[in-house]
């Protein structure tokens, strides 16, 4: 670990048969504060530089992800904090179908599925999209898979576009690298793939989606891909059959029902029969707008000292956030003709999304 991936200074003492010893003196530091990115020196006598360059080879090939299988999930770029797999599945309130649809597809992969692709010599890679408008649960449905896929044993490499290499082909390649060489079924969670989709390394992740260059690990890798930005799919995977096997949409909320489950939820112990007159407007948003709703209701009320959220206070909140949306978006939609953001480029997200 010392050559790899910790920052310090370190002597190196050296002795070889029969010949003369030697000692190097190593040292290595951070760029900056935020990136792991680690940059190091060696002084090493002239005439060892061989013997040197072999033991930093040995000491880059001990590291190189070879996975045990763990009780959390494998980070690939990002900070450590970032992926938290403690969703459960049922705290996503979604239509039944789309759920029990999900969750067999992986379990068939793993179970039965692994076994047939090899039968018919393809490996074992599966690839599912989900598919839906910023805030609908997407997040949370890769958090809560992870969470059964490690309770059942498999490994889960997750790839995260936060940190300053953004989406780079290099993190999905040392995903790779880390699926095929852990010795476990892997579930490979790879968030807002299209901005993968969009820089100068797409053909060579269109690559690994063909199964040019997928990877092969004969216990099975499930690859659960996420996006909002339905034009990208449009475009470059779906008029290929084959790039992904599956697509989901995760939709907003579909129907009344829906909508009353969800506000329960978020309303908690302060939920009662009045709050449903808001129900009507939360008919097509997503999960992640009545989640901002309820809180802003329910920390006004307290704010206030109130011991309940009365139905004014929740239609308000419901108000207030459908007015800062409509601004929102009308200030970007502003924005544009004077030349401030490229016309492909993704609008801002909203804050709830
Ligand atoms: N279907 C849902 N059931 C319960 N809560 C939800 C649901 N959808 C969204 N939420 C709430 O909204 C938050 C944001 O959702 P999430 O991050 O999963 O959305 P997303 O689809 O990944 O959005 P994005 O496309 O912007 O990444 C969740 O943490 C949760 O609190
Ligand atoms: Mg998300």
């Amino acid at each position: 670990m010392v050559l790899t991936a910790s920052a310090g200074a370190f002597a190196f003492k050296f002795s070889e048969d029969g010949g003369d010893a030697f000692e190097a003196i190593y040292a290595s530091a951070y760029f900056s504060d935020d990136v792991q990115d680690l940059t190091a020196v060696a002084l090493v006598p002239a005439n060892k530089l061989e013997g040197w360059a072999a033991f930093e080879f040995a000491c880059a090939r001990a590291v190189r992800p070879r996975i045990r299988r763990r009780r959390d999930v494998y980070i690939i770029g990002g900070t450590d904090a970032f992926f938290d797999p403690t969703v459960d599945w049922d705290d996503i309130i979604l239509a039944d179908d789309i759920k029990a649809r999900l969750l067999d597809d992986m379990e068939a992969f793993f179970t039965k599925g692994v076994g047939i692709y090899r039968q018919l010599k393809l490996p074992p890679f599966r690839k599912l999209l989900l598919a839906g408008v910023p805030g609908t649960g997407k997040t949370m449905l890769c958090a809560a898979m992870a969470k059964i896929a490690i309770s059942k044993g498999r490994v889960v490499v997750y790839v995260s576009g936060a940190d300053r290499d953004g989406a780079s082909f290099e993190k999905i390649q040392r995903a790779l690298q880390a699926v095929t060489a852990a010795r476990y079924p892997v579930l490979l969670i790879v968030e807002e793939l299209d901005a993968y989709l969009q820089g100068d390394d797409k053909a060579r992740v269109l690559n690994v989606l063909d199964g040019i260059e997928s990877p092969n690990n004969p216990k099975g890798a499930l690859l659960l891909a996420t996006t909002n930005y339905p034009e990208a799919i449009d475009e470059r995977i779906s008029k290929r059959p084959g790039r992904l096997d599956r697509i989901f949409v995760i939709p907003t909320i579909q129907d009344e029902a829906q909508a009353v489950e969800m506000l329960k939820h978020y309303m908690g112990e302060q939920w009662h029969e009045g709050h449903n007159v808001v129900v009507p407007d939360l008919i097509d948003q997503p999960g992640a707008f009545v989640r901002e709703v309820a809180l802003h209701a329910r920390m006004l009320a307290a704010h206030e000292h109130k011991t309940e959220v009365t139905p004014e206070l929740l239609t308000q909140s419901v108000e207030s956030l459908l007015r800062q949306m409509r601004s929102e978006r009308d200030f970007l939609t502003q924005r544009r003709p004077i030349g401030l953001i490229s016309p492909n480029k993704k609008p801002n997200k909203t804050p709830f999304g």
